[in-house]
């Protein structure tokens, strides 16, 4: 820490001091747009009492990022009015680097670390006047923002509460050492949504790597419901919109998380988005699911842990996962059978439409228990009941190619018809934990086949029964 003080005093030293005035500390006053609310400036103490900084309550710093209009986009009022309705009596305060941001984007990288610097100079101020206790003190900051947000956690005397980072910028930031980017270390609890992580042409807007003590990727953390070009170009118009749409993302999320404080979206601990596609990480047990954005959750120190979610394409993003196990029996020649199938839910309020069991580029394992996710917007409450069926043949372009090739071969023989078997399917609620087991309705009717459809209902028997070996011999 004395280190990390001098290295603070030094760069504090060399601080070119025509920064000052030109980051400005925007303190809201109020909900009304209108108000321009007041001005903190480090060592003007008649500020804090015009402003009615109040040490012992919260303060929320939000930053911006990287602009190219100079002007504060529209995310911005959403953010510090959800903030101010959440947290009452907090000092919501705004950092605006506008001036320093407008800029060629390497220079905008470039100011991160002294935009950080003169933060930490205002945070040490706070200390040193208000006796500001640091740990109720949590930034929070959008793309260049969040590696702003990084650079005053590093050069503020103490420990920062929280930071959180809203798809922290990836150019020039990807892969560098934590020292020049946003970092666990940053502070005391660091947590990061990645929204848009696709990569194109070598880079990605937001940052792919984890560097917080928990990092989000909703939605695998690249294509965001909603975003495709589209469902935008139809809104917006242009372009630039596609790639807002996805990165700001982060930033509604987070809003979504200040407003339903009722209903959570969790995200789920899984070492990546092809197996959490796959329904594998759905558990809760020791600390695997969090809540996302405003209500997570502080965790001990277990750096770089990913963690995901499906979310719906507007507010309230949150929905319902449930993992489903079946195990598909090979009982008639099925080995080319390549089911599509389909899944119904039946809840106490509501039913689902028909959902396709993505196996994403996987076929369904037959004599093989298969785990899928199934995502549902609505809550349906309890689950009651599941239809299973099969596309029908003449719907599949894979099962039309199928029977081509096969009638080519053999004029005159129908191709047999494939029937595979699924006695049960063992569901688990992500969002509840619960477990169940559904059987077929009908014991006698567990067989499917193209265009024919399963219904199953809650049973008792099926945790106990469940085959030990993956493998049928
Ligand atoms: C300051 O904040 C604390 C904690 O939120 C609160 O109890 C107190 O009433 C606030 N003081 C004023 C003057 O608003
Ligand atoms: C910022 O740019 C200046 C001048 O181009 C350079 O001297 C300095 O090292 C850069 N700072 C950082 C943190 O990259
Ligand atoms: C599955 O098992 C059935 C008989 O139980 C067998 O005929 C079939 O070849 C097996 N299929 C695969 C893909 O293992
Ligand atoms: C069930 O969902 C449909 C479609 O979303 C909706 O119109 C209907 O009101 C819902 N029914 C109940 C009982 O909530």
């Amino acid at each position: 820490a004395s280190e990390k003080h001098i290295k603070w005093v030094n760069l504090l030293l060399t601080t070119d001091k025509a920064l000052n005035g030109i980051i400005k500390y925007n303190m809201r006053k109020s909900l009304d747009l209108e108000q321009e609310g007041c001005y903190l400036q480090t060592g003007k103490k008649e500020c804090l009492e015009e402003c009615g900084f109040n040490a012992t309550a919260k303060t929320i710093f939000i930053i911006h990022g990287w602009s190219m209009s100079g002007m504060f986009e529209s995310w911005m009022q959403k953010l510090v009015a959800a903030v101010m309705r959440r947290e009452t009596e907090a000092n919501v305060v705004v950092v605006d680097w506008i001036a320093m941001a407008q800029q060629l984007y390497p220079d905008a990288v470039n100011h991160t670390h002294n935009v950080g610097l003169d933060i930490a100079t205002m945070l040490n101020w706070l200390q040193d006047e208000q006796q500001l206790p640091l740990e109720n003190v949590h930034l929070i900051g959008y793309s260049l923002g969040a590696h702003v947000a990084g650079y005053a956690g590093t050069f503020v005397r103490g420990t920062i509460g929280r930071i959180t980072g809203l798809d922290p910028a990836g150019p020039m930031f990807e892969g560098v050492e934590e020292q020049k980017r946003l970092s666990p270390d940053d502070a005391d609890f660091v947590d990061v949504l990645h929204t848009y992580t696709r990569e194109a042409l070598g880079v990605s807007i937001g940052i792919q790597q984890p560097i917080g003590d928990i990092d989000i990727y909703p939605n695998g953390g690249d294509v965001q419901p909603g975003c495709a070009l589209g469902d935008v170009l139809a809104v917006a118009g242009n372009f630039m919109e596609v790639m807002k749409c996805e990165h700001e993302r982060a930033v509604h999320l987070f809003v979504d998380s200040l407003m339903n404080k009722d209903h959570m979206s969790f995200a789920f601990q899984c070492t990546g988005p092809d197996r959490f596609k796959k329904g594998i990480c759905l558990s809760c047990r020791k600390n695997r699911c969090n809540n996302i954005g405003y209500n997570t959750r502080k965790m001990r120190k277990r750096r770089n842990s990913k963690m995901y979610l499906k979310t719906r394409a507007d507010t309230p993003f949150g929905g319902y996962h449930y993992q489903m196990k079946m195990h598909v029996f090979n009982r008639k020649k099925s080995d080319n059978a390549d089911p599509t199938f389909h899944v119904k839910l039946y809840g106490a309020h509501n039913d689902t439409t028909n959902i396709f069991v993505d196996v994403h580029d996987d076929t369904v394992g037959l004599n093989l228990t298969n785990t899928f996710l199934v995502f549902t917007e609505k809550d349906i409450g309890d689950l009651l009941k599941i239809r299973l069926s099969w596309e029908g043949e003449s719907e599949s372009w894979n099962s039309v190619w199928k029977n081509i090739k096969q009638t080519f071969w053999a004029w005159n023989t129908k191709p047999p018809k494939p029937v595979l078997e699924v006695r049960r399917i063992r569901v688990k609620a992500g969002e509840t934990q619960k477990k169940f087991t559904f059987c077929a309705q009908d014991p006698a009717k567990a067989e499917i086949s193209p265009g024919e459809s399963i219904t199953y209902v809650k049973c008792r028997d099926g945790w106990e029964v469940k085959p030990r070996k993956r493998y049928e011999t």
